[in-house]
């Protein structure tokens, strides 16, 4: 069946999601736009939507061929990916396995401490409220998730931290930290949104040089230089 665009649902900072035929598939078309700090900061990164449509389809084949469900159905085009419609849970899950930005922010430390275990966090998914840090308790009495849920939400997030861990270093990559979000489709808790340098932290082994979002948000020059390197070392196989 030839999938074609249909309504526009949803707009988003760096996504757009189109209607299909089938009501329970939707188009995710990856923007161009980047913005930081809830939006304070706008730009554009040329060619970072087709490197996220790219890199996030990589990635979640990978993940789905190790036994994580996730929305990704497949890339229709430089821009487009195919995905399961989701019901979205409002919480964002952030996995560190070295200390950098937010965290060091909020504690007063200094970014590229090693977290021995990763540090596991709940975000309540918010704009407004620049997504503030919250815990179970939060959202089993706010009723954003069920137990069983959060219980699934924390078991596929350490999954995915300890597959793509391993798929960046085979590439040279330290994995620092990451966002994840999930939906519900059709009774089951599927990983949804993207993973690309916009969601994740990347820093070469070695150098330290940050591969990520982060040269943007920091002004640190070579964005798109940046988001290239990372869609050829994620497209190269591993050493
Ligand atoms: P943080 O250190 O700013 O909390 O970010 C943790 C990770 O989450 C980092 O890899 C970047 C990613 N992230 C998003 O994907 N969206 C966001 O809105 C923010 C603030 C961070
Ligand atoms: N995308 C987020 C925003 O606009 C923040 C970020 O990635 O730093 O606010």
């Amino acid at each position: 069946m030839v999938t074609t665009r249909g309504e526009k649902l949803y707009e988003g900072k760096a996504k757009i999601l189109y209607a299909t035929e089938d009501p329970h598939q939707v188009i995710q078309y990856f923007k161009d736009d980047a913005t930081a700090f809830n939006a304070q900061k706008r730009g554009t990164i040329i060619g970072k939507g087709v490197c996220n449509n790219r890199i996030a389809s990589r990635l979640f084949e990978w993940l789905a061929q190790r036994g994580v469900p996730t929305h990704f159905i497949k890339q229709l085009s430089d821009r487009e990916m195919l995905v399961k419609r989701l019901e979205i849970i409002p919480l964002e899950v952030t996995m560190r396995n070295l200390t950098a930005g937010g965290m060091s922010r909020m504690l007063g430390i200094e970014e590229g401490i090693v977290l021995n275990p990763p540090v596991f966090e709940w975000h309540y998914k918010s704009d407004p409220l620049g997504d503030p840090l919250i815990n179970d308790d939060h959202i089993l009495a706010l009723k954003l998730a069920t137990p069983e849920e959060l219980q699934t939400i924390r078991a596929l997030s350490a999954r995915v931290n300890d597959e793509l861990k391993a798929y960046f270093a085979a590439r040279g990559i330290d994995l620092v930290d990451f966002k994840l979000e999930f939906g519900r489709h059709r009774g089951t808790i599927l990983l949804g949104d993207e993973i690309s340098p916009d969601t994740c932290r990347f820093w070469e082994q070695g150098t330290k040089k940050k591969l990520d979002k982060d040269r943007f948000r920091r002004d640190l020059g070579d964005v798109e230089a940046a988001y290239q390197e990372m869609l050829t070392r994620v497209l190269g196989e591993g050493v």
